[in-house]
Protein backbone atom coordinates (compact mmCIF):
# COMPACT_ATOMS: atom_id res chain seq x y z
CA UNK A 1 0.00 0.00 0.00
CA UNK A 2 1.05 3.77 -0.78
CA UNK A 3 0.56 6.55 1.42
CA UNK A 4 -0.58 9.42 -0.60
CA UNK A 5 -0.29 12.41 2.26
CA UNK A 6 3.57 12.23 2.15
CA UNK A 7 6.67 12.94 -0.07
CA UNK A 8 10.23 11.27 1.11
CA UNK A 9 12.61 13.02 -1.10
CA UNK A 10 16.34 13.15 -0.58
CA UNK A 11 18.63 16.57 -2.67
CA UNK A 12 21.96 15.34 -4.38
CA UNK A 13 23.69 18.73 -5.22
CA UNK A 14 27.12 19.41 -5.33
CA UNK A 15 28.58 21.95 -3.21
CA UNK A 16 28.02 25.55 -4.62
CA UNK A 17 25.29 24.46 -7.01
CA UNK A 18 22.53 26.22 -4.60
CA UNK A 19 20.94 23.53 -2.12
CA UNK A 20 20.90 25.66 1.56
CA UNK A 21 18.67 28.75 -0.93
CA UNK A 22 16.21 26.25 -2.90
CA UNK A 23 15.44 24.88 0.71
CA UNK A 24 15.50 28.44 1.81
CA UNK A 25 13.40 29.75 -0.95
CA UNK A 26 10.77 26.35 -0.68
CA UNK A 27 10.39 27.29 2.84
CA UNK A 28 9.74 31.43 2.44
CA UNK A 29 7.09 30.10 0.02
CA UNK A 30 5.74 28.08 1.77
CA UNK A 31 3.86 30.65 3.59
CA UNK A 32 4.14 28.64 6.98
CA UNK A 33 6.58 30.54 8.54
CA UNK A 34 6.56 34.25 9.95
CA UNK A 35 9.26 37.30 8.80
CA UNK A 36 10.81 37.08 12.17
CA UNK A 37 11.75 33.28 11.97
CA UNK A 38 13.31 33.81 8.33
CA UNK A 39 15.79 36.58 8.85
CA UNK A 40 19.25 36.22 8.24
CA UNK A 41 20.65 34.81 4.97
CA UNK A 42 19.93 31.64 6.04
CA UNK A 43 17.33 29.52 7.65
CA UNK A 44 18.74 26.44 8.24
CA UNK A 45 21.90 27.68 10.63
CA UNK A 46 19.57 29.35 12.82
CA UNK A 47 21.02 28.66 16.52
CA UNK A 48 18.42 30.34 18.42
CA UNK A 49 15.82 27.87 17.13
CA UNK A 50 17.94 24.95 18.02
CA UNK A 51 17.98 26.20 21.50
CA UNK A 52 14.16 27.15 21.83
CA UNK A 53 13.23 23.33 20.95
CA UNK A 54 16.35 21.49 22.99
CA UNK A 55 16.89 19.32 20.28
CA UNK A 56 19.48 19.24 17.38
CA UNK A 57 18.07 20.17 14.00
CA UNK A 58 19.82 18.21 11.55
CA UNK A 59 21.90 20.03 9.01
CA UNK A 60 19.49 20.41 6.51
CA UNK A 61 16.23 18.41 6.84
CA UNK A 62 12.76 20.00 6.51
CA UNK A 63 9.21 19.68 6.41
CA UNK A 64 6.93 21.79 3.87
CA UNK A 65 3.28 21.33 3.67
CA UNK A 66 2.28 21.56 -0.10
CA UNK A 67 -1.37 20.26 -1.73
CA UNK A 68 -2.55 18.64 1.34
CA UNK A 69 0.56 16.32 1.50
CA UNK A 70 4.06 17.00 3.78
CA UNK A 71 6.90 16.54 1.54
CA UNK A 72 9.98 15.84 3.30
CA UNK A 73 13.29 16.88 2.31
CA UNK A 74 16.15 15.06 3.08
CA UNK A 75 19.59 16.34 3.17
CA UNK A 76 22.74 14.01 1.73
CA UNK A 77 26.13 14.47 2.84
CA UNK A 78 27.90 15.66 0.01
CA UNK A 79 31.43 15.44 0.42
CA UNK A 80 33.29 12.19 1.28
CA UNK A 81 31.52 8.89 2.78
CA UNK A 82 32.24 8.01 6.09
CA UNK A 83 31.12 4.62 6.56
CA UNK A 84 28.28 4.12 4.68
CA UNK A 85 26.34 7.29 5.45
CA UNK A 86 25.22 8.37 1.92
CA UNK A 87 23.53 5.03 1.12
CA UNK A 88 21.94 4.80 4.63
CA UNK A 89 20.17 8.50 4.51
CA UNK A 90 19.13 7.51 0.89
CA UNK A 91 17.14 4.66 2.42
CA UNK A 92 14.91 6.65 4.17
CA UNK A 93 13.83 8.56 0.72
CA UNK A 94 11.30 7.54 -2.34
CA UNK A 95 12.84 10.31 -4.73
CA UNK A 96 15.32 12.64 -5.59
CA UNK A 97 15.75 15.85 -6.34
CA UNK A 98 19.19 16.34 -8.31
CA UNK A 99 20.21 19.91 -8.26
CA UNK A 100 22.63 20.62 -11.26
CA UNK A 101 24.38 24.65 -11.68
CA UNK A 102 23.05 25.78 -15.20
CA UNK A 103 26.42 27.15 -15.81
CA UNK A 104 28.72 24.91 -14.63
CA UNK A 105 26.32 21.52 -15.56
CA UNK A 106 26.78 18.24 -13.12
CA UNK A 107 30.10 17.57 -11.38
CA UNK A 108 31.86 14.45 -11.53
CA UNK A 109 31.51 14.47 -7.72
CA UNK A 110 27.60 14.51 -8.44
CA UNK A 111 27.76 11.06 -10.36
CA UNK A 112 28.99 8.86 -6.85
CA UNK A 113 25.52 10.05 -4.98
CA UNK A 114 23.17 9.65 -8.06
CA UNK A 115 24.22 6.41 -7.99
CA UNK A 116 23.76 5.17 -5.69
CA UNK A 117 20.24 6.96 -5.13
CA UNK A 118 19.98 4.92 -8.61
CA UNK A 119 20.90 1.74 -6.61
CA UNK A 120 18.29 2.67 -4.01
CA UNK A 121 15.78 2.84 -6.42
CA UNK A 122 15.01 6.41 -5.64
CA UNK A 123 12.86 8.42 -8.72
CA UNK A 124 15.04 11.44 -9.92
CA UNK A 125 13.92 14.74 -10.68
CA UNK A 126 16.54 16.98 -12.42
CA UNK A 127 16.97 20.92 -10.95
CA UNK A 128 18.50 22.78 -13.22
CA UNK A 129 19.17 25.82 -10.95
CA UNK A 130 20.57 29.48 -11.63
CA UNK A 131 19.25 29.46 -14.90
CA UNK A 132 19.17 33.68 -14.26
CA UNK A 133 23.17 33.10 -14.33
CA UNK A 134 24.20 35.39 -17.87
CA UNK A 135 26.39 31.96 -18.99
CA UNK A 136 23.49 30.07 -18.21
CA UNK A 137 23.52 26.95 -21.03
CA UNK A 138 19.83 25.29 -19.13
CA UNK A 139 19.35 22.88 -22.54
CA UNK A 140 23.10 21.62 -22.46
CA UNK A 141 23.11 21.22 -19.11
CA UNK A 142 20.22 18.93 -19.27
CA UNK A 143 21.85 17.06 -21.80
CA UNK A 144 24.57 16.42 -20.34
CA UNK A 145 22.85 14.76 -16.96
CA UNK A 146 20.89 12.72 -19.58
CA UNK A 147 24.95 11.73 -20.62
CA UNK A 148 25.49 11.42 -17.01
CA UNK A 149 22.31 8.87 -16.53
CA UNK A 150 23.22 7.00 -19.84
CA UNK A 151 27.00 6.84 -18.36
CA UNK A 152 25.49 5.53 -14.81
CA UNK A 153 23.71 2.66 -16.90
CA UNK A 154 20.02 3.76 -16.98
CA UNK A 155 17.62 1.75 -19.63
CA UNK A 156 16.44 4.10 -22.14
CA UNK A 157 12.78 3.11 -21.02
CA UNK A 158 14.05 4.44 -17.37
CA UNK A 159 15.66 7.67 -19.14
CA UNK A 160 12.54 9.45 -19.30
CA UNK A 161 13.33 11.48 -16.13
CA UNK A 162 11.11 15.17 -15.09
CA UNK A 163 13.54 18.09 -14.87
CA UNK A 164 13.13 21.54 -14.24
CA UNK A 165 14.48 24.87 -14.52
CA UNK A 166 14.46 27.14 -11.63
CA UNK A 167 16.34 30.32 -9.96
CA UNK A 168 16.37 29.52 -6.25
CA UNK A 169 17.79 33.14 -5.88
CA UNK A 170 14.94 34.67 -7.43
CA UNK A 171 12.72 32.19 -6.44
CA UNK A 172 11.01 30.26 -9.50
CA UNK A 173 10.63 27.39 -10.57
CA UNK A 174 9.73 26.90 -14.92
CA UNK A 175 9.27 24.41 -17.97
CA UNK A 176 10.15 26.86 -20.18
CA UNK A 177 14.09 28.42 -19.48
CA UNK A 178 13.31 31.64 -21.69
CA UNK A 179 9.60 32.16 -19.72
CA UNK A 180 11.03 33.00 -15.92
CA UNK A 181 8.03 31.98 -13.44
CA UNK A 182 7.13 33.76 -10.42
CA UNK A 183 7.25 31.18 -7.75
CA UNK A 184 8.73 27.34 -7.02
CA UNK A 185 5.33 25.95 -6.73
CA UNK A 186 5.68 24.01 -10.42
CA UNK A 187 9.09 22.22 -8.95
CA UNK A 188 6.90 21.25 -5.67
CA UNK A 189 4.11 20.45 -8.25
CA UNK A 190 6.65 17.70 -9.82
CA UNK A 191 7.49 16.71 -6.91
CA UNK A 192 4.03 15.48 -5.87
CA UNK A 193 3.37 13.82 -9.43
CA UNK A 194 6.70 11.96 -10.28
CA UNK A 195 7.92 11.12 -6.65
CA UNK A 196 5.94 8.03 -5.19
CA UNK A 197 4.20 7.72 -1.75
CA UNK A 198 6.06 6.06 1.13
CA UNK A 199 5.17 2.15 0.10
CA UNK A 200 3.95 1.15 3.92
CA UNK A 201 2.34 -1.90 5.66
CA UNK A 202 0.40 -0.24 7.98
CA UNK A 203 -1.28 -2.99 9.29
CA UNK A 204 1.68 -5.16 10.15
CA UNK A 205 3.56 -4.75 13.56
CA UNK A 206 6.06 -1.79 13.72
CA UNK A 207 9.49 -2.51 11.72
CA UNK A 208 11.62 0.76 11.69
CA UNK A 209 15.40 0.91 10.65
CA UNK A 210 17.67 3.35 12.36
CA UNK A 211 19.64 4.86 9.58
CA UNK A 212 21.16 8.01 11.67
CA UNK A 213 22.00 8.93 14.96
CA UNK A 214 21.83 12.42 16.26
CA UNK A 215 22.42 13.76 19.70
CA UNK A 216 21.45 16.53 21.78
CA UNK A 217 22.42 17.47 25.47
CA UNK A 218 18.64 18.02 26.64
CA UNK A 219 17.94 14.26 25.61
CA UNK A 220 20.80 12.50 24.75
CA UNK A 221 20.46 9.97 22.21
CA UNK A 222 18.50 10.02 19.20
CA UNK A 223 17.57 7.34 17.03
CA UNK A 224 16.26 8.39 13.19
CA UNK A 225 15.26 6.12 10.53
CA UNK A 226 11.96 5.40 8.63
CA UNK A 227 8.66 3.58 9.99
CA UNK A 228 8.40 0.84 7.13
CA UNK A 229 5.81 -1.25 8.87
CA UNK A 230 2.73 -0.46 11.59
CA UNK A 231 3.13 2.44 13.90
CA UNK A 232 5.07 3.80 16.86
CA UNK A 233 3.44 5.70 20.28
CA UNK A 234 5.49 7.83 22.76
CA UNK A 235 5.72 6.06 25.81
CA UNK A 236 5.89 2.55 23.79
CA UNK A 237 8.33 0.14 25.15
CA UNK A 238 9.90 -1.24 22.30
CA UNK A 239 12.52 -4.17 21.29
CA UNK A 240 16.10 -2.80 19.61
CA UNK A 241 17.24 -5.98 17.22
CA UNK A 242 20.98 -5.47 17.04
CA UNK A 243 23.72 -7.20 15.93
CA UNK A 244 24.20 -9.77 19.01
CA UNK A 245 21.37 -9.03 20.80
CA UNK A 246 18.15 -7.77 21.63
CA UNK A 247 17.28 -4.88 23.49
CA UNK A 248 14.24 -3.39 25.30
CA UNK A 249 13.70 0.29 26.17
CA UNK A 250 10.88 3.07 26.39
CA UNK A 251 10.61 5.47 23.40
CA UNK A 252 9.86 9.34 25.88
CA UNK A 253 9.55 11.08 23.05
CA UNK A 254 8.61 10.77 19.52
CA UNK A 255 9.50 13.56 16.55
CA UNK A 256 8.50 14.02 13.18
CA UNK A 257 10.08 16.37 10.74
CA UNK A 258 8.27 19.26 10.79
CA UNK A 259 9.07 23.08 8.67
CA UNK A 260 12.66 23.90 10.13
CA UNK A 261 12.73 20.92 12.19
CA UNK A 262 10.85 18.72 14.39
CA UNK A 263 7.65 18.38 16.37
CA UNK A 264 6.69 16.67 18.59
CA UNK A 265 3.66 13.94 18.32
CA UNK A 266 1.81 11.40 19.83
CA UNK A 267 1.91 8.81 17.40
CA UNK A 268 3.69 8.49 13.75
CA UNK A 269 2.73 5.71 11.48
CA UNK A 270 4.66 3.96 8.39
CA UNK A 271 6.02 6.17 5.89
CA UNK A 272 6.70 8.51 8.53
CA UNK A 273 10.38 9.49 9.15
CA UNK A 274 10.74 9.67 12.97
CA UNK A 275 13.63 10.32 15.62
CA UNK A 276 12.85 8.74 18.74
CA UNK A 277 14.01 9.67 22.33
CA UNK A 278 15.04 7.24 25.01
CA UNK A 279 17.00 4.69 23.54
CA UNK A 280 20.08 4.56 25.23
CA UNK A 281 21.48 1.63 23.57
CA UNK A 282 19.97 1.95 20.38
CA UNK A 283 22.57 1.61 17.11
CA UNK A 284 22.66 2.43 13.67
CA UNK A 285 21.45 -0.90 11.50
CA UNK A 286 19.23 -1.71 14.67
CA UNK A 287 15.55 -3.03 13.59
CA UNK A 288 13.49 -1.55 16.40
CA UNK A 289 10.15 -3.43 16.66
CA UNK A 290 7.12 -4.40 18.63
CA UNK A 291 8.52 -6.41 21.90
CA UNK A 292 5.93 -9.60 20.51
CA UNK A 293 6.89 -9.14 17.17
CA UNK A 294 10.51 -9.18 16.77
CA UNK A 295 11.03 -9.13 13.12
CA UNK A 296 14.64 -8.00 11.65
CA UNK A 297 15.11 -5.68 8.70
CA UNK A 298 18.33 -6.37 6.60
CA UNK A 299 20.75 -4.80 8.66
CA UNK A 300 22.89 -1.44 7.30
CA UNK A 301 26.05 -1.06 9.51
CA UNK A 302 28.28 1.19 9.94
CA UNK A 303 32.14 0.58 8.36
CA UNK A 304 34.58 -0.17 11.07
CA UNK A 305 37.21 2.61 11.31
CA UNK A 306 40.24 1.19 10.04
CA UNK A 307 43.38 4.20 10.89
CA UNK A 308 43.99 5.44 14.29
CA UNK A 309 45.69 7.96 15.74
CA UNK A 310 47.13 9.20 19.37
CA UNK A 311 45.42 12.74 20.37
CA UNK A 312 46.99 14.89 23.15
CA UNK A 313 47.14 17.86 24.31
CA UNK A 314 49.79 19.99 22.89
CA UNK A 315 52.15 20.89 25.41
CA UNK A 316 55.37 21.77 23.28
CA UNK A 317 57.81 24.68 24.46
CA UNK A 318 58.47 25.26 20.89
CA UNK A 319 54.87 25.75 19.30
CA UNK A 320 53.45 27.84 22.83
CA UNK A 321 50.05 27.95 23.66
CA UNK A 322 47.43 30.02 21.92
CA UNK A 323 44.38 27.93 21.42
CA UNK A 324 41.62 28.18 23.14
CA UNK A 325 41.18 24.57 24.44
CA UNK A 326 44.81 23.19 26.06
CA UNK A 327 43.30 21.05 28.86
CA UNK A 328 43.07 17.19 28.70
CA UNK A 329 40.17 17.46 29.81
CA UNK A 330 38.58 19.94 27.22
CA UNK A 331 40.39 17.10 24.43
CA UNK A 332 38.64 14.28 26.32
CA UNK A 333 35.28 16.35 26.48
CA UNK A 334 35.21 17.64 22.92
CA UNK A 335 36.18 14.09 21.70
CA UNK A 336 32.92 12.37 23.57
CA UNK A 337 30.85 15.20 21.92
CA UNK A 338 31.98 14.17 18.39
CA UNK A 339 31.33 10.47 19.01
CA UNK A 340 27.59 11.12 19.63
CA UNK A 341 27.20 12.20 15.86
CA UNK A 342 30.20 10.77 14.09
CA UNK A 343 29.00 7.52 14.38
CA UNK A 344 32.01 6.07 12.34
CA UNK A 345 34.79 7.67 15.23
CA UNK A 346 35.77 5.17 18.13
CA UNK A 347 37.99 6.98 20.85
CA UNK A 348 38.94 5.22 23.66
CA UNK A 349 41.51 6.51 26.56
CA UNK A 350 45.34 5.63 26.69
CA UNK A 351 45.88 4.23 30.34
CA UNK A 352 48.18 5.54 32.32
CA UNK A 353 48.68 8.91 30.20
CA UNK A 354 46.52 11.65 29.18
CA UNK A 355 46.24 10.63 25.45
CA UNK A 356 43.22 9.07 23.40
CA UNK A 357 43.60 6.48 20.63
CA UNK A 358 41.13 8.09 17.75
CA UNK A 359 39.93 5.91 14.72
CA UNK A 360 38.22 6.55 11.88
CA UNK A 361 37.53 5.77 8.18
CA UNK A 362 40.71 7.02 6.56
CA UNK A 363 43.26 10.05 6.95
CA UNK A 364 40.47 12.15 5.27
CA UNK A 365 38.23 11.34 7.99
CA UNK A 366 39.87 12.25 10.84
CA UNK A 367 41.46 15.40 8.92
CA UNK A 368 38.17 16.55 8.96
CA UNK A 369 38.18 16.13 12.41
CA UNK A 370 41.20 17.47 13.14
CA UNK A 371 41.04 20.67 10.88
CA UNK A 372 37.52 21.56 12.67
CA UNK A 373 39.11 21.03 15.85
CA UNK A 374 42.02 23.15 15.28
CA UNK A 375 39.40 26.16 13.80
CA UNK A 376 37.43 25.85 17.19
CA UNK A 377 40.71 26.90 19.30
CA UNK A 378 42.09 23.37 20.34
CA UNK A 379 45.88 22.77 20.74
CA UNK A 380 46.71 19.18 19.85
CA UNK A 381 49.33 16.71 19.42
CA UNK A 382 48.56 14.04 17.15
CA UNK A 383 50.54 11.08 16.81
CA UNK A 384 50.66 9.01 13.15
CA UNK A 385 48.16 7.38 11.69
CA UNK A 386 48.80 3.55 12.04
CA UNK A 387 46.75 0.78 10.35
CA UNK A 388 44.09 -1.24 13.15
CA UNK A 389 45.45 -4.79 12.75
CA UNK A 390 43.51 -7.13 14.79
CA UNK A 391 44.51 -10.95 16.03
CA UNK A 392 41.90 -14.13 15.34
CA UNK A 393 42.82 -17.26 16.30
CA UNK A 394 46.31 -16.88 16.60
CA UNK A 395 46.31 -14.72 12.74
CA UNK A 396 47.31 -11.46 12.18
CA UNK A 397 44.94 -9.91 10.09
CA UNK A 398 44.64 -6.26 8.21
CA UNK A 399 41.75 -4.74 7.17
CA UNK A 400 40.61 -4.43 3.12
CA UNK A 401 38.89 -1.96 1.44
CA UNK A 402 37.30 -1.89 -1.91
CA UNK A 403 38.15 1.33 -3.65
CA UNK A 404 36.28 2.48 -6.55
CA UNK A 405 37.68 5.34 -8.64
CA UNK A 406 36.46 7.12 -11.59
CA UNK A 407 38.20 8.81 -13.82
CA UNK A 408 38.28 9.83 -17.64
CA UNK A 409 39.58 6.65 -19.58
CA UNK A 410 42.30 7.99 -21.05
CA UNK A 411 44.22 8.55 -17.33
CA UNK A 412 43.16 4.72 -16.24
CA UNK A 413 46.70 3.52 -16.78
CA UNK A 414 48.39 5.97 -14.44
CA UNK A 415 45.14 5.12 -11.54
CA UNK A 416 45.98 1.07 -12.18
CA UNK A 417 49.84 1.65 -11.40
CA UNK A 418 49.26 3.41 -8.71
CA UNK A 419 47.27 1.04 -6.98
CA UNK A 420 48.90 -1.92 -8.28
CA UNK A 421 51.63 -0.20 -6.50
CA UNK A 422 50.36 -0.64 -3.09
CA UNK A 423 48.88 -4.20 -3.47
CA UNK A 424 45.32 -3.09 -4.51
CA UNK A 425 43.75 -5.92 -6.41
CA UNK A 426 41.58 -5.11 -9.91
CA UNK A 427 37.89 -6.24 -9.31
CA UNK A 428 36.06 -4.31 -12.12
CA UNK A 429 36.83 -2.17 -14.93
CA UNK A 430 34.00 -0.66 -16.90
CA UNK A 431 33.98 2.20 -19.56
CA UNK A 432 30.65 3.98 -19.98
CA UNK A 433 30.51 7.26 -21.83
CA UNK A 434 33.02 9.88 -20.48
CA UNK A 435 34.24 7.76 -17.44
CA UNK A 436 35.96 4.35 -16.66
CA UNK A 437 34.45 3.09 -13.40
CA UNK A 438 37.27 1.28 -11.51
CA UNK A 439 37.27 -1.46 -8.44
CA UNK A 440 39.64 -2.36 -6.23
CA UNK A 441 40.20 -4.58 -3.24
CA UNK A 442 43.04 -2.82 -1.17
CA UNK A 443 44.94 -3.00 2.00
CA UNK A 444 43.57 0.01 3.76
CA UNK A 445 47.45 0.70 4.56
CA UNK A 446 47.81 1.07 0.86
CA UNK A 447 44.88 3.61 0.74
CA UNK A 448 47.33 6.23 3.15
CA UNK A 449 48.65 8.76 0.70
CA UNK A 450 47.08 7.55 -2.19
CA UNK A 451 44.44 10.06 -2.46
CA UNK A 452 47.20 12.78 -3.26
CA UNK A 453 48.49 10.90 -5.31
CA UNK A 454 45.58 9.68 -7.89
CA UNK A 455 44.70 13.50 -7.95
CA UNK A 456 47.96 14.59 -9.20
CA UNK A 457 48.03 11.82 -11.73
CA UNK A 458 44.30 12.50 -13.07
CA UNK A 459 44.76 17.16 -13.06
CA UNK A 460 42.67 16.24 -10.26
CA UNK A 461 39.97 14.47 -11.68
CA UNK A 462 39.64 11.08 -9.83
CA UNK A 463 36.51 10.79 -8.01
CA UNK A 464 37.49 8.52 -5.12
CA UNK A 465 35.70 6.31 -2.64
CA UNK A 466 35.84 3.78 -0.31
CA UNK A 467 34.49 0.83 1.94
CA UNK A 468 34.98 -1.36 4.35
CA UNK A 469 35.65 -5.15 2.73
CA UNK A 470 37.29 -7.58 5.59
CA UNK A 471 39.89 -8.66 6.96
CA UNK A 472 42.58 -10.65 5.86
CA UNK A 473 45.79 -12.36 7.37
CA UNK A 474 48.27 -10.05 7.53
CA UNK A 475 51.05 -10.10 4.64
CA UNK A 476 54.77 -8.93 5.92
CA UNK A 477 55.29 -6.54 8.78
CA UNK A 478 53.78 -3.12 9.19
CA UNK A 479 56.59 -1.01 11.16
CA UNK A 480 54.52 1.46 13.50
CA UNK A 481 56.96 3.92 14.91
CA UNK A 482 55.70 6.10 17.32
CA UNK A 483 57.07 9.50 15.95
CA UNK A 484 54.76 12.41 17.26
CA UNK A 485 53.11 14.79 14.40
CA UNK A 486 52.30 18.46 16.31
CA UNK A 487 49.35 20.33 15.26
CA UNK A 488 49.34 23.68 16.58
CA UNK A 489 47.05 26.58 16.53
CA UNK A 490 50.28 29.07 16.55
CA UNK A 491 49.56 32.27 15.08
CA UNK A 492 45.73 31.45 15.23
CA UNK A 493 45.82 29.16 11.67
CA UNK A 494 49.48 27.96 11.39
CA UNK A 495 49.52 24.01 11.04
CA UNK A 496 52.90 22.68 12.85
CA UNK A 497 53.94 19.22 12.41
CA UNK A 498 57.14 17.80 13.33
CA UNK A 499 58.99 14.70 14.48
CA UNK A 500 60.36 13.34 17.31
CA UNK A 501 62.42 10.73 18.30
CA UNK A 502 65.30 11.57 15.48
CA UNK A 503 68.68 12.11 16.59
CA UNK A 504 68.11 15.81 16.70
CA UNK A 505 64.48 17.03 17.54
CA UNK A 506 62.98 18.55 14.82
CA UNK A 507 60.23 20.73 14.32
CA UNK A 508 58.66 22.47 11.18
CA UNK A 509 56.33 25.32 10.86
CA UNK A 510 54.35 25.94 8.25
CA UNK A 511 52.12 28.99 8.20
CA UNK A 512 48.90 30.02 6.31
CA UNK A 513 50.73 31.72 3.60
CA UNK A 514 53.34 28.66 3.43
CA UNK A 515 55.90 30.67 5.47
CA UNK A 516 58.29 28.62 7.87
CA UNK A 517 58.15 29.44 11.21
CA UNK A 518 60.71 29.96 13.37
CA UNK A 519 63.46 30.36 10.76
CA UNK A 520 63.39 26.26 10.29
CA UNK A 521 66.79 25.29 8.33
CA UNK A 522 67.12 22.27 6.32
CA UNK A 523 70.80 21.17 5.11
CA UNK A 524 73.60 18.52 4.92
CA UNK A 525 75.85 17.26 8.17
CA UNK A 526 79.67 16.28 7.88
CA UNK A 527 78.53 13.19 6.69
CA UNK A 528 76.74 14.59 3.88
CA UNK A 529 73.26 13.14 5.00
CA UNK A 530 70.53 14.73 5.31
CA UNK A 531 69.41 16.98 8.43
CA UNK A 532 66.70 18.95 9.90
CA UNK A 533 67.74 21.37 12.30
CA UNK A 534 65.92 23.04 15.29
CA UNK A 535 67.10 26.14 14.52
CA UNK A 536 67.89 26.95 18.69
CA UNK A 537 70.58 24.85 17.96
CA UNK A 538 73.15 26.99 17.70
CA UNK A 539 75.90 24.85 18.19
CA UNK A 540 75.13 22.41 15.37
CA UNK A 541 74.53 25.37 13.06
CA UNK A 542 78.15 26.78 13.05
CA UNK A 543 79.16 23.48 12.91
CA UNK A 544 77.45 22.46 9.53
CA UNK A 545 78.49 26.14 8.39
CA UNK A 546 81.71 25.16 9.15
CA UNK A 547 82.05 21.79 7.45
CA UNK A 548 80.74 23.92 4.31
CA UNK A 549 77.39 22.54 3.94
CA UNK A 550 75.49 26.39 3.66
CA UNK A 551 74.98 25.89 0.38
CA UNK A 552 72.32 23.57 1.41
CA UNK A 553 70.25 25.02 3.78
CA UNK A 554 67.20 25.80 2.77
CA UNK A 555 65.72 28.57 1.71
CA UNK A 556 62.92 28.70 -0.36
CA UNK A 557 59.39 28.28 1.33
CA UNK A 558 57.73 24.57 1.21
CA UNK A 559 54.47 24.58 -1.20
CA UNK A 560 51.26 24.45 0.62
CA UNK A 561 50.31 21.49 2.02
CA UNK A 562 46.77 20.25 3.60
CA UNK A 563 46.71 18.83 6.85
CA UNK A 564 45.53 15.46 5.07
CA UNK A 565 48.72 15.96 2.86
CA UNK A 566 51.23 16.42 5.37
CA UNK A 567 49.60 13.34 7.30
CA UNK A 568 49.71 11.01 4.48
CA UNK A 569 54.04 12.60 3.89
CA UNK A 570 54.12 11.37 7.16
CA UNK A 571 52.16 7.99 7.74
CA UNK A 572 53.70 6.84 4.43
CA UNK A 573 57.27 7.07 6.24
CA UNK A 574 55.78 4.21 8.22
CA UNK A 575 53.99 2.53 6.10
CA UNK A 576 56.47 2.38 3.12
CA UNK A 577 59.40 1.25 5.28
CA UNK A 578 61.75 2.87 2.66
CA UNK A 579 62.25 6.64 3.47
CA UNK A 580 63.88 8.10 6.65
CA UNK A 581 61.56 10.84 7.75
CA UNK A 582 63.91 13.25 7.89
CA UNK A 583 64.87 13.04 3.94
CA UNK A 584 61.27 13.35 3.41
CA UNK A 585 60.97 16.64 5.37
CA UNK A 586 63.28 17.85 3.26
CA UNK A 587 61.86 16.53 0.37
CA UNK A 588 58.29 18.34 1.59
CA UNK A 589 60.41 21.19 1.80
CA UNK A 590 62.58 21.53 -1.10
CA UNK A 591 59.89 20.32 -4.00
P1 LIG B 1 26.96 24.48 0.21
O1 LIG B 1 26.17 25.00 1.38
O2 LIG B 1 28.35 25.01 0.14
O3 LIG B 1 26.81 23.04 -0.05
O4 LIG B 1 26.33 25.16 -1.07
P2 LIG B 1 24.86 25.03 -1.54
O5 LIG B 1 24.76 24.01 -2.59
O6 LIG B 1 23.93 24.97 -0.39
O7 LIG B 1 24.74 26.42 -2.29
P3 LIG B 1 24.14 27.78 -1.78
O8 LIG B 1 22.66 27.73 -1.71
O9 LIG B 1 24.88 28.24 -0.60
O10 LIG B 1 24.48 28.67 -3.05
C1 LIG B 1 25.80 28.87 -3.51
C2 LIG B 1 25.90 30.21 -4.19
O11 LIG B 1 25.07 30.24 -5.34
C3 LIG B 1 25.41 31.36 -3.31
O12 LIG B 1 26.24 32.45 -3.54
C4 LIG B 1 24.01 31.62 -3.82
O13 LIG B 1 23.61 32.95 -3.61
C5 LIG B 1 24.15 31.30 -5.27
N1 LIG B 1 22.87 30.87 -5.86
C6 LIG B 1 22.03 29.92 -5.39
N2 LIG B 1 20.96 29.80 -6.21
C7 LIG B 1 21.15 30.69 -7.20
C8 LIG B 1 20.40 31.05 -8.36
O14 LIG B 1 19.32 30.53 -8.63
N3 LIG B 1 20.94 32.01 -9.17
C9 LIG B 1 22.12 32.60 -8.90
N4 LIG B 1 22.56 33.51 -9.76
N5 LIG B 1 22.85 32.30 -7.83
C10 LIG B 1 22.37 31.36 -6.99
Amino acid sequence: MRRDDVRNIAIIAHVDHGKTTLVDCLLRQSGEFRESQLRGDCILDSNELERERGITILAKNIALPYAGRKINIIDTPGHADFGGEVERVLRMADGALVLVDAAEGPMPQTRFVLSKALECKLKPIVVVNKIDRPEARPHEVVDEVLDLFIDLGIDDEELDFPYIFASARDGFATEDPEVPGDSIHPLLDLVVEHIPGPEVEAEEPLQMLVTTLDWSEYVGRIAVGRIMAGSITRGQQVAMIGRDATRQEKITQLYVFDKLGRAEVDTASAGDIVALVGLEKVEIGDTICDVEAERPLPRLDVDPPTIEMVFRTNTSPLVGREGKYVTSRNLRDRLIKELERNVALRVAPIEGTESFAVSGRGLLHLSVLIETMRREGYELAIGKPRVITRVRDGVHEEPFETLVVEVPPEQTGPVMELVGARRGQTIDVTTRGNFTHLVFSIPARGLIGLRTRLLNATQGQAIIHHRFESYRPLEGEIEQRANGVLVSMTGGKAVAFGLDGLQDRAELFVGPGDEIYEGMIVGENSRGNDMVVNPSKEKKLTNMRASGSDRNILLKPPRQLTLETALEYIAEDELAEVTPTKIRLRKILLS
